[in-house]
């Protein structure tokens, strides 16, 4: 093809092969970046840490509840109280659906963890391993 000539149909064509080659190219990237945002939804959903929670409601619950006898960071408010910063998040999961269902007794905890669902216990789980215990 002789787009260098510098007559007014070749400029006019070569106008018109750069436009469509910008608009495919726009085309194609948003086609990556649909894909790009499908690949990261998915990680997201699938993929999390341990499983999925929200660190922030988890928060809300410890220190509405929990911190007044667990304390935020170690040593937790008094030695009886056993100290959860920095704990393992499946450990402090189990420990809790395990209250709510009896399946391990203390009057409190039974108590405490009744209304708990479990995102709930998946959330105060994030929060207390997130927290430094230092
Ligand atoms: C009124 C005081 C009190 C409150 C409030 C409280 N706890 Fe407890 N928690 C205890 C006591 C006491 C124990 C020890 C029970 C036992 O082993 O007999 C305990 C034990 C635990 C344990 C087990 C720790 C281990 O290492 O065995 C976890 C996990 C726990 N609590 C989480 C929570 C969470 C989460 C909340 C808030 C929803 C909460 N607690 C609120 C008193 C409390």
């Amino acid at each position: 093809m002789k787009i260098a000539e510098t007559d007014g149909d070749s400029e006019i064509l070569l106008k018109v092969v750069q436009y469509i080659y910008i608009r495919d190219f726009k085309k194609r990237n948003k086609m990556l970046l649909r894909l790009y945002s499908i690949l990261i939804t998915y990680s997201m959903t699938f993929c999390t840490p341990v499983f999925a929670s929200d660190i922030n409601a988890g928060q809300q619950i410890v220190e509405d509840v929990c911190s007044h006898c667990h304390g935020l960071r170690k040593p937790s408010a008094q030695g009886m109280f056993p100290a959860l910063a920095g704990r393992d998040q499946r450990r402090i999961r189990d420990v809790l659906r395990q209250y709510r269902s009896k399946t391990r007794l203390s009057a409190i905890m039974n108590n405490l963890t009744g209304s708990l669902t479990n995102q709930d216990i998946n959330n105060i789980a994030a929060y207390y391993n997130w927290l430094d215990p230092n």
